[in-house]
């Protein structure tokens, strides 16, 4: 088993094994001791048909008092009217402050439950068993939890970090190939900010026979990074590059993108600019490009410019005038390339200001 340690302001670990989840019992006695919180598990239907059962059983058994509530899988849950919903079943089965809030899914599950354990009782514990590849090697990590709100995604939130994470790469093999090739592009983006020799990895083609490795060299370099900069302030926002445009090309699908195929038309689109603009190495958006199309995903958009930059003003990372974009010195490594907004379309489209 690897443990990753995070040393944030709450700390814990993440642990990373193949038939990990078969342990589960005995890695919550690790953190809770001999106590017996009850455990509130969270789900979407896809996941809970899958592991929902044999998971309340397995706990059941192990003497944690278990319940457990189940939405609509997908983007279009992540949703106030849902953490509404949550709220209503934690109370429902009288969830106290000593209790535990376990996230069974994929991003949108963790950042949902995440977020509805941040709020319960003004913050109560939670665990993050991550079942996507996308979870695993990013969301489950750093305590982001949020939903979407009409104006856009991940606009309500908090840092919230968990108290344990368990991945167990053994289920992903019920994940859909494509629902996996969106986590790719998250492990591609590792490579392209801070590790090449991960990028050569991944451009290789050689993930599956090292998935177990992958995994663990990405959430090692997330922790890295959320331990320097928990908050968001500066370093973190490295872990953005490709998702100013690709939050942009997910709002302009209406949320029928997954957000793993916008990241990967969204780094495409950041180096092509940046290549124009002498920032990144020529070359570079040709590399990222052929290494996500090697895992199936898209590169381009069909969202006219003038409308993907009309999207990214209401983007996170814009404070006052300007628009932090994180660029790419050279494969392997981030920096961040601060642009006035109102120049955001020339800047992307390639064009010399004078
Ligand atoms: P998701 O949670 O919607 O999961 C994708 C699909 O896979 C769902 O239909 C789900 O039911 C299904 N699924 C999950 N596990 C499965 C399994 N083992 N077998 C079969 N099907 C399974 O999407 P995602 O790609 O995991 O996460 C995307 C979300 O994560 C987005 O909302 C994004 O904003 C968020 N995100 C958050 C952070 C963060 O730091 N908090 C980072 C990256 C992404
Ligand atoms: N996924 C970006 C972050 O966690 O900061």
């Amino acid at each position: 088993m690897k443990t990753i340690a995070v040393k944030t302001g709450r700390p814990y670990h993440i642990q990373i094994e193949d038939g990990l989840l078969r342990r589960f019992p005995e890695l919550l006695a690790d953190v809770y001791g001999n106590r017996k919180p009850a455990l509130a598990i969270v789900t979407d239907d896809t996941v809970d048909a899958l592991y929902g059962e044999p998971l309340c059983r397995q706990l059941a058994d192990a003497g944690y008092p278990v319940c457990k509530f189940a939405f609509a899988h997908g983007e279009d849950s992540k949703t106030l009217e849902t953490v509404s919903r949550v709220y209503d079943f934690l109370a429902a089965n009288s969830i106290t402050r000593s209790d535990v809030i376990l996230a069974l899914g994929g991003g949108v599950v963790g950042d949902l439950a995440g977020f509805a354990a941040s709020s319960w009782l003004r913050g109560i514990d939670f665990v993050q068993v991550p079942t996507t590849f996308l979870a695993m090697i990013d969301s489950s990590v750093g305590g982001k939890t949020g939903v979407d709100i009409p104006q856009g995604k991940n606009l309500v939130g908090a840092f919230w970090q968990p108290s344990l994470v368990v991945c167990d790469p053994h289920t992903l093999r019920t994940l859909p190939e494509e629902t996996f090739a969106d986590g790719v592009a998250e492990a591609i983006k590792y490579g392209a900010i801070l590790d090449g020799d991960l990028f050569e990895l991944l451009e290789s083609g050689d993930l599956q026979e090292h998935l177990e490795a992958v995994i663990s060299r990405c959430v090692d370099l997330k922790r890295e990074v959320v331990e320097q900069d928990e908050r968001d302030k500066g370093v973190r926002q490295w872990l953005n590059f490709g998702h100013t445009l690709g939050h942009a090309a997910e709002a302009c699908s209406n949320y029928t993108l997954p957000h793993g195929r916008g990241v990967a038309i969204g780094m495409v689109m950041i180096c092509e600019a940046c290549e124009k603009a002498g920032v990144t190495p020529k070359g570079t958006a040709t590399r990222i490009s052929n290494c996500c199309r090697r895992y199936g995903l898209p590169v381009s958009t069909d969202a006219p410019l003038e409308i993907l930059c009309k999207s990214c003003m209401g983007d996170k990372k814009r404070t006052g005038s300007k628009i932090s974009l994180v660029v790419l010195e050279k494969i392997g490594k981030a920096a961040l390339y601060p642009v006035e907004a109102k120049k955001l379309y020339s800047f992307l489209a390639g064009e010399r200001s004078e």
